[in-house]
């Protein structure tokens, strides 16, 4: 059966998005808003760390945040800090919920609340290295080619089915620090172009596989 997740709309897309740390990924988005090569709002911004610099970054560009306290859980988001955001996003009217280095894993009741709009980039080419750290994992796994996948969320961990993929060579000189610092310069030409194709009704999901439905 074939899924076409987003219908597409001519109004800017609405999107929450999720973070714990610096938010490079979600300014990427602002960013290609604001160029206008991306017809979208981001309507919400939470974090669950308080004090985190992506909310520094959402308050330079108006855009309401908030941090949620995840009590009591360390590592999901369930119970009721899990309502708590998924009625934070939706009062705001967020159509696509997008994970910008969110360190938890959400849980079927966020899931079914925002069902194929829900949205993760994870620094290594999927599914090698799922999991934390992972530009790491693939330096000391020796890997010749590292990159980043943008995939949509299932109940699996970084299991969904894959959108956009990027690569990027591994330099005999790479520390986890060079390597991620080239990996992040793809995610933020990635995540904007999997969000546009999402946003434009132009993604198609037969089974794990994500096929780009072309310009009309
Ligand atoms: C990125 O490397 C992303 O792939 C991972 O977490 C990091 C978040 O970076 N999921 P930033 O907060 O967007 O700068």
């Amino acid at each position: 059966m074939s899924i076409i997740p987003f219908p597409g709309q001519k109004d800017p897309l609405r999107i929450g998005v999720l973070g714990s740390g610096s938010g490079s990924n979600m300014q990427s988005i602002q960013d290609a808003i604001e160029a206008g090569t991306l017809n979208a709002k981001i309507v919400c911004t939470i974090a669950d760390v308080p004090n985190a610099k992506i909310l520094d970054r959402a308050k330079k560009h108006n855009i309401p945040c908030a941090y949620l306290d995840p009590a009591p859980w360390k590592t999901k988001l369930e119970g009721d800090a899990e309502t708590r955001y998924v009625e934070m996003l939706q009062k705001a009217g967020a159509q696509v919920i997008v994970l910008a280095g969110f360190m938890r894993i959400v849980k079927k009741r966020f899931l079914d609340a925002f069902p194929y709009r829900v949205l993760n980039i994870h620094p290594a080419l999927l599914p090698a290295f799922p999991g934390v750290a992972s530009w790491k994992q693939a330096l000391d796994y020796g890997t010749k080619i590292a990159g980043v996948t943008v995939h949509f969320v299932d109940a699996g961990t970084d299991s969904g089915p894959i959108i956009v993929q990027r690569s990027v060579p591994v330099l005999d000189d790479d520390t986890p620090e060079s390597l991620h610092a080239r990996i992040q310069v793809q995610e933020h030409i990635a995540y904007p172009e999997a969000i546009r194709l999402l946003g434009a009704g132009r993604l198609r999901i037969e089974g794990r596989r994500v096929f780009q439905i072309p310009e009309a």
